[in-house]
């Protein structure tokens, strides 16, 4: 990494992630959650933080320094990237439990919608001195049946081999590392890259505090984001991991899962090359 290059902050990663989700929101036609399960979660909520403080006997400044953070947190644009890193994979694992075929992972703040469409064979997008290991992923998307699905939407975005994001990170340029593969006729995909590196969640803002302050850390393991969609068919949200990868039994974002791991072997030119297939579920 070069001193000119300009890190994204987690104000700048904030702010964007905040647009981006809002600008999802407004096309979602959200659920009309009755009051009486509005009270219900919420009363559920409260009664977790009342019990944490009488367990911990939290005192007035700590109440009010929780006070402050939080409102730090909303102004610098954080709540997607606090949700997302410590709440959502525990909203995927519950829905996960009704859903069938590849294994869901969290959707993370980084998802960009409506990217470049790629054949089933291409590379994904990238600076012509993109650096990093050459990665080479490729499968068959099915239904649970295996019965392979043609025309499937292989949707992928992942770090580059600093760990940076095309769209958040500034010296990144857009689009870099994004793209949407579609299926051939026999739902296959070959899709070539490079290896992502491990990267640590933007931690110089409220989240970063939180984590120093609780002696964790900010690392999330190298990993591939994907969104496999098909028509008919129960999208999967996912995230593919690597064998032997840092972090990966310690990601902070509790977002791994044994199943979602590849272990990528060199074909004897430099590319490092494994297979994944994915299975979806009919609607
Ligand atoms: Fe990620």
């Amino acid at each position: 990494m070069t001193s000119l290059q300009e890190s994204p902050t987690a104000a700048g990663s904030g702010a964007n992630a905040s647009e981006n989700f809002k600008a999802a929101a407004a096309n979602q036609d959200l659920a009309d959650t009755p009051p009486e399960r509005v009270a219900a979660i919420v009363t559920a909520v409260l009664k977790g933080v009342h019990t944490a403080i009488e367990e911990y006997d939290v005192t007035y400044p700590e109440f009010q320094a929780a006070k402050a953070w939080l409102m730090a947190v909303g102004e610098g644009g954080e709540w997607p990237l606090f949700m997302d890193v410590f709440v959502e994979h525990a909203v995927e694992a519950q829905v996960a439990r009704s859903q069938h075929g590849t294994k869901g992972s969290i959707l993370g703040p980084y998802f960009l919608p409506d990217q470049v469409r790629l054949p089933a064979r291409a590379g994904l997008p990238r600076r012509a001195d993109e650096q990093g290991t050459p990665l080479a992923l490729s499968g068959q998307v099915r239904d649970v049946n295996g019965t392979p699905l043609a025309g499937a939407e292989v949707d992928i975005w992942h770090a580059d081999a600093d760990g940076y994001y095309s769209g958040f990170a500034p010296h990144v340029p857009d689009g870099n590392l994004r793209g949407i593969f579609v299926t051939d006729d026999e739902g296959r995909f070959e899709i070539s890259t490079i290896q992502p590196a491990p990267y640590q969640i933007p931690h110089d803002g409220p989240t970063g505090q939180l984590i120093e302050a609780s002696g964790w850390h900010p690392w999330r393991p190298a990993h591939l984001h994907i969104q496999v969609r098909a028509e008919g068919h129960r999208p999967v949200t996912t995230q593919i991991y690597f064998a032997g990868g840092e972090y990966l039994e310690s990601d902070v974002a509790e977002a791994t899962k044994p199943e979602l791991v590849i272990d990528p072997q060199d074909d004897g030119t430099g590319v490092r090359r494994s297979t994944y297939d994915f299975e979806l579920e009919s609607d």
